[in-house]
């Protein structure tokens, strides 16, 4: 009888801490639009993007820019100068370790995530100016110093709230995609509690990351 209330609280936090993440993460999901538009008035014209093909590069206007000489007091910035809010820029490239697919392409990540700049690796990425700005020079072009960093669905918070509350069962390494210790975790129970603790303090001394190499969310 005892063991069932105690199953049952389990299941009953479990799904509780589930909601109330997922409404925190439903309020992040609706304030970041607004981080973006609170820049800039100009930031306003990026949603407006249209799809632009790297073809159209030879549209009107760039082959007529491109045909005459540069003009450094004239209206139109160089193309490659405009800041990130004007381009459509591709993500990096993951090469996954692999040196030899690296040097073949010339750019690319090896490896994603890192807390601190000197961890970061930087690499160059693809890209195109929004259609409908003016601006002189090739319109796809490839930009330098992009972090090799990447974003999904981890929050900082909610890992440790789970690790604290529900690490006996490995459920932040589940959440974490760490399946393998994760299962060793749950069948021993977080490790007679040993490997709970130490778990909560290797998520707080930023040790215990997710497995797919993307930091952790900031909106949160
Ligand atoms: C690394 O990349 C090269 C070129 O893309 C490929 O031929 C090779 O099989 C890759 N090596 C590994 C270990 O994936």
């Amino acid at each position: 009888m005892q063991q069932k209330g105690i199953f049952l609280s389990v299941v009953i936090l479990f799904l509780t801490i589930n909601s109330v993440t997922h409404a925190i993460q439903a309020r992040s999901d609706k304030e970041q639009p607004q981080t973006v538009v609170s820049g800039t008035a100009v930031q306003s014209v990026v949603p407006v993007q249209a799809q632009s093909p790297v073809g159209s590069s030879s549209s009107s206007q760039g082959a007529s820019a491109s045909s005459s000489t540069f003009n450094p007091l004239g209206p139109n910035v160089m193309c490659s100068f405009l800041p990130r809010d004007f381009l459509e820029c591709k993500e990096p490239i993951d090469h996954r370790n692999n040196e030899t697919a690296k040097k073949e392409k010339g750019y690319g990540c090896l490896h994603f995530g890192g807390s601190f700049y000197e961890d970061v690796e930087h690499t160059k990425v693809q890209c195109t100016v929004y259609t409908d700005i003016d601006c002189y020079g090739a319109r796809t072009f490839f930009r330098d110093g992009v972090p090799c960093v990447r974003y999904t669905d981890h929050y900082f918070v909610t890992t440790l709230i789970y690790s604290m509350l529900l690490g006996f069962l490995g459920m932040d390494r589940f959440c974490l995609g760490q399946t393998g210790t994760a299962v060793g975790k749950l069948l021993t129970m977080g490790g007679v509690g040993v490997w709970w603790i130490i778990d909560v303090i290797l998520l707080i001394t930023n040790n215990l990351l997710p497995e797919d190499g993307s930091n952790w969310n900031p909106y949160v």
